[in-house]
């Protein structure tokens, strides 16, 4: 298994505070993975269990990973950010009552700069022979903000990704090139359906790249 220090946490932990997000969870798998998969950020399953993809999405992450042969142990899974992004929201309970409760969202372009050093040393220290990156916030993190899964996703793609550079405080392109296969983030198929099987397309292809890379090895 790789573990990202606890230098790196504590440095992600700070570098998070004051944003409306909680906990850490840290990526998991193992140093040599068949694939390293890159989501958005955990919610509120993963902050219970402490694993990534825990919860809805991530079984239906788990079937996707079965339909090519792969289980969780075989993969690094990570995402942008590695706290949970919360928004407040009113809950109706079953009484007619209302409660206040916090809701999963999207990470901001803030959080993602401050848990940035952590996914480019999970990048560094693994060297993934392939990054799968589940959905766009996963892929213009890596890749930049034009590039959309809509357009991208099933397409495996030789490119530099993009790494932290603290000092000029932006994002710069690596020097080594990367294989980067898009797709869908799983949760998508739930609020909407027809990405179900342009997803499941995606991994019969991630399938075939698998395997034509186990012939190569
Ligand atoms: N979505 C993600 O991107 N990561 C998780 O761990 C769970 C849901």
């Amino acid at each position: 298994m790789y573990k990202i220090s606890d230098e790196l946490v504590s440095l992600g932990i700070a570098r998070i505070e004051g944003f409306p997000v909680e906990g850490f969870v840290r990526g998991s798998g193992p140093l040599q993975p068949a694939v390293m998969l890159v989501g958005e950020a955990p919610g509120e399953n993963e902050l219970e269990t402490g694993l990534p993809f825990t919860g809805r999405a991530g079984k239906e992450l788990m079937l996707s990973l079965a339909s090519v042969g792969l289980s969780r142990d075989d993969v690094y899974i990570t995402s942008a950010v590695r706290s949970r992004p919360y928004k407040w929201g009113t809950k109706k309970k079953r009484n007619g009552d209302t409660e206040e409760r916090k809701y999963n969202r999207a990470p901001t372009k803030g959080e993602i700069i401050a848990h940035a050093p952590i996914l480019d040393a999970e990048i560094q220290d693994i060297q993934p022979p392939l990054i799968v990156t589940l959905g766009n916030v996963g892929l213009q993190r890596l890749i930049g903000k034009q590039a959309k899964v809509t357009e991208l996703h099933g397409v495996l793609l030789e490119t530099p990704i993009l790494i932290w550079d603290e000092t000029a405080g932006k994002f710069k392109e690596s020097e080594e090139s990367y294989h980067v296969f898009p797709t869908f983030h799983p949760a998508s198929v739930f609020y909407n359906p027809p990405v179900r099987s342009l997803k499941e397309d995606d991994w019969r292809k991630l399938g075939e790249i698998l395997k034509l890379k186990k012939v190569k090895d």
